[in-house]
Parts: C-alpha cells; sequence; structure tokens
C-alpha cells in the first residue's frame, strides 16, 4: 500500500490538528499514514530543512524520513548573499546590483570586488584591488614548461583545469583555507593568472610563442595583448573590443548554485585548497550543457549552414534529435537577461569587425522557436551561451576557446562562493545520502561458479 502523507501549510489556512507545545508559528503539519503521527516542521524563507523530517519514523531504529532529489530540482543547498535570480521575470542581481546597471557603469574588476567583498569598491580600495590582481598575472615558469607538455590540439579547457589544479603545487601553503589572509592572496592569484593560462593555451594552440602580461594595460586589454599580439612593441587593443570582452567577463562572473559552482563548494566543502576546487568547477562548466553550450552553439550554427534551413532544423530537434544549444535553463523560464546584453553588445563589436554570417542564421533560429508550440510550452529561451560564441567569433577566438572565456570570470564567483561556504558555520562537508536500491546481502560466489 503506498504511503499517504498529508502536508498541510499552516501560511494558507488553519492547522486544527497541530500539537499546540513548541510548534514555531510558521510551519508545515506532516501527517504519516504509516503511523498516523503528526509532526510540524518549521518554515523558514519558505523552506523546510530536511534535517527536521528526520524525525518521522515508523519505529525507533528506522533510519527517519529523507527527501530524494536528483539534480537537486528543488533543493536549496546553501544560503547565500552573493547574486539573485528570479527566473520567471528574468532578472539577475549581483549583491543587489541589477546586471543590466553593472554591465554599463562598471568593469570587471569592480564586479570582481563587488561579488567578493560584498560591496562595491572606493577609488583607493580599487586602485589597490587592481595592482594586487596586476601583480599576479606571472605564471612561474615552470607552469609554461608544463603547458609545454600538452599536444597541440589539446582542448584548451582540458589545459585550463589540469594547469589550475598544478598551481596547487606551486603554492602548497593554499592548503591553509582557514586564514583569511592566505585565501586572499590565492584569490588575488588566482583572478590574475587565469586569463594568463588561458592565453597560454591559445598560443600552444597556434604554435606561437607565448606572451607575457602587460601590467601596463587593463584587465580585458592585456589578456587579449596576451591572445594576439604578434612583433609590435606594444599591442594597441581597440577600445570597443576591449569594453565588449569587460562587458563578457561581467556577465559571467556569478550565477548563484549552477553545476560549476556547486562542484566548486562541493570539493570547497572537504577543505581542498582553491586551486584544485576551481579546477573542479571548471571541469563541471566545461560540459555541453553548461558552460561548454557556448562552443557546441556554433557548431551547431554552422551544421545548419544557412537561414533557409533553420525550420528543418528546429523540425529535427522537436522531433528529439539533440537540443536547440543555448536555449533553455533549470532557473530562468522567461528571456535569460545576459543574453539580451549581449545581442546588444554584438551589434557594437560588429561594427569593428565586420557582421559575423552566424548571425542571421541565429537571429532566424530564435524567432521561429520563440514562436513554436513546442519552445512556448516549455518556457525555452535563448540563455547566455546562445550569441556569446558569435561575438567570440567575431573577435577571433577558435570554437574550443569559448569556455574558457566563460571560465576567467566565473572564477570570481567560484571563489566568493567558496569564502562564503567556508565562512557559513552551518556548511560541513558535503555529503548527499542516497536511496539505495541494489542487491540485499548476498553470498560471495567462486569464478569457477559464476
Ligand atoms: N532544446 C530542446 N528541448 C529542450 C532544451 C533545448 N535546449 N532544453 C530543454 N528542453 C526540453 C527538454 O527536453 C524537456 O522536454 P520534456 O518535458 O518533453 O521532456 C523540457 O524542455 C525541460 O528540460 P529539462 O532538460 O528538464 O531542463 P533542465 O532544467 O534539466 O535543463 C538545461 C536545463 C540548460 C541543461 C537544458 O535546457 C539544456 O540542455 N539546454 C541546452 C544546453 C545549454 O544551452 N546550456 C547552457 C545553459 S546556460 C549557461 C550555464 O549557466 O550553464
Amino acid at each position: 500500500m503506498p504511503d499517504n502523507t498529508i502536508v498541510q501549510d499552516t501560511r494558507t489556512g488553519k492547522n486544527p490538528e497541530a500539537s499546540k507545545e513548541m510548534v514555531p508559528p510558521d510551519h508545515l503539519t506532516i501527517k504519516d499514514s504509516r503511523t498516523n503521527k503528526e509532526y510540524p516542521v518549521p518554515i523558514q524563507n519558505g523552506t523546510i530543512k530536511a534535517m527536521d523530517l528526520r524525525k518521522i519514523k515508523v519505529s525507533d531504529d528506522d533510519f527517519g524520513m529523507m527527501t530524494y532529489d536528483p539534480a537537486f530540482m528543488n533543493t536549496a543547498s546553501c544560503q547565500s548573499k552573493i547574486t539573485f535570480i528570479d527566473g520567471d521575470k528574468g532578472i539577475l542581481r549581483y549583491r543587489g546590483y541589477p546586471i543590466e546597471q553593472l554591465a554599463e557603469r562598471c568593469t570587471y574588476l569592480e564586479v570582481a570586488y563587488l561579488i567578493l567583498h560584498g560591496e562595491l569598491p572606493t577609488k583607493t580600495q580599487l586602485a589597490d584591488w587592481t595592482h594586487n590582481i596586476t601583480v599576479h598575472t606571472l605564471l612561474h615558469e615552470n607552469v609554461k614548461k608544463f603547458m609545454d607538455g600538452f599536444n597541440y590540439d589539446a582542448h584548451p579547457m582540458g589545459m585550463l583545469i589540469s594547469t589550475l589544479a598544478a598551481l596547487s603545487t606551486f603554492y602548497p601553503e593554499s592548503k591553509n583555507v582557514h586564514d583569511a589572509a592566505t585565501r586572499k592572496h590565492q584569490i588575488h592569484r588566482l583572478i590574475g593568472k587565469v586569463p594568463t593560462i588561458a592565453a597560454f593555451a591559445y598560443r600552444h594552440h597556434r604554435g606561437l610563442p607565448y606572451v607575457y602580461p602587460d601590467n601596463e594595460l587593463s584587465y580585458p586589454a592585456n589578456f587579449l595583448s596576451m591572445l594576439f599580439k604578434m612583433t609590435e612593441k606594444k599591442y594597441v587593443v581597440n577600445p570597443v573590443i576591449e569594453r565588449a570582452l569587460d562587458i563578457l567577463f561581467i556577465l559571467h562572473a556569478d550565477h548563484e548554485q549552477n553545476c560549476g559552482t556547486n562542484a566548486m563548494r562541493s570539493i570547497g566543502s572537504s577543505q581542498a585548497d582553491p586551486f584544485v576546487s576551481t579546477a573542479g568547477a571548471a571541469a563541471a562548466l566545461y560540459g555541453p550543457l553548461h558552460g561548454g553550450a557556448n562552443e557546441q552553439v556554433l557548431r551547431m550554427l554552422r551544421e545548419i549552414g544557412s537561414k533557409d534551413k533553420v525550420p528543418e532544423f528546429v523540425k529535427r530537434i522537436k522531433a528529439g534529435e539533440g537540443k536547440l544549444m543555448g536555449f533553455g535553463h533549470r532557473v530562468y523560464k522567461n528571456y535569460d537577461p545576459r543574453a539580451k546584453i549581449i545581442k546588444e553588445t554584438a551589434d557594437k563589436v560588429f561594427e569593428v569587425t565586420g557582421r559575423n554570417p552566424q548571425l542571421e542564421i541565429a537571429t532566424e533560429l530564435e524567432r521561429i522557436a520563440l514562436q513554436d508550440e513546442y519552445f512556448m510550452k516549455r518556457k525555452l529561451y535563448p540563455n547566455v551561451d546562445f550569441y556569446s560564441g558569435i561575438i567570440y567569433e567575431a573577435l577571433g577566438f577558435p570554437t574550443e576557446a569559448f569556455t574558457v572565456l566563460f571560465a576567467i570570470p566565473r572564477t570570481s564567483g567560484w571563489l566568493a562562493q567558496w569564502e562564503e561556504m567556508l565562512l557559513d558555520p552551518e556548511q560541513k562537508i558535503a555529503r548527499p545520502r542516497q536511496v539505495y536500491n541494489g542487491y540485499d546481502t548476498r553470498n560471495f560466489v567462486p569464478i569457477e561458479k559464476r
């Protein structure tokens, strides 16, 4: 017979059956049909604590009730003050500031400071912060040698992930994760070095000599210089391109508990150092359903080939032949606000670089999908990755490098979430439960009898 547990929400009606003793004002009353017992469970911030369910038992030796939530569809794993998303309304804010205002008025380094410190920096704070990041842009020469070992066609994300992990061996003091000054030092190192690793991966891939950081340039301009400088004495960056890249960095800086950030918190919760934790977060980002989608979008647009082939392609997606990459989101059930800003930024970039021919196919794909019943019913809208790759391509980046461009700015978000997790007294090592549904005890069978 199935369980029949009755749940009542006291915020929406009276609850005469709940015990009057020790009952918090906002609570759910859960009635267990197996025992006929009732349990008032406190409600806080629209959630109940999964641990409060443990007291629901059929007998003293029962382990107690758990929740089952594969893929964390409806589970808050932490409390956070960093990023707010309202997926139905298409709202994204860092530390309370709307993404639109930050993208218009700030630099990425200013936003990274905000995300990590909770407040926008004063002029002096920004100057110190920029200095601290800039003095950490160089890589140890042995890191360069390590990167030389990769094959010429190694994927830049594989190189980034491995090199981030390798940095842990260069800075063993980073293990001291409970020391605030040590944490701060590693945060400066990581934000400073990630663009250098990314640029070296690109140069290695192209068989070009590495370009060392130029600390007179801004964060995005230095990155562009390390990527594209040839024999000229000083790389001259087009200010429109520099600003566009900075905006893209701002848009990608944090996105609350996504797959990569969850990996960062999970690895960091074992008190692993921030280099290996960041490597793990980057590995999660690499997947095609997450940050790897920007690379897949470009491959998809190339496969479609021309605007007139879009309806046929959409038909194939609806028939279950793959996904429309760059569409859909676990949280946004409306237009991703980042995609809107990226589309506007693309127009400015194309004035300098010329129009990317893939844009026409992407715009047609969006137009058709947004009026199609399949996508409307499932609330599937373009996400951040739909248009970002088109800009990256126009800026001269190879398709394989797109996800690296996501990882560079996300490093500040990962580090902010990592530090918040370490300082949160409610957090412990992340260790989910499971529902075991395999065999009960079996006796060993020798190999000759199997
Ligand atoms: N194309 C076609 N159908 C889709 C798509 C898509 N891109 N995304 C979701 N669906 C369908 C899905 O098949 C399901 O249909 P049904 O109800 O008939 O089974 C329904 O929509 C709900 O999707 P879901 O897979 O349950 O949603 P999810 O929350 O588990 O997955 C997602 C979210 C982003 C992984 C998914 O939408 C997806 O795979 N999108 C394409 C990859 C992509 O663009 N990823 C980048 C995400 S934004 C950047 C980041 O932060 O990572």
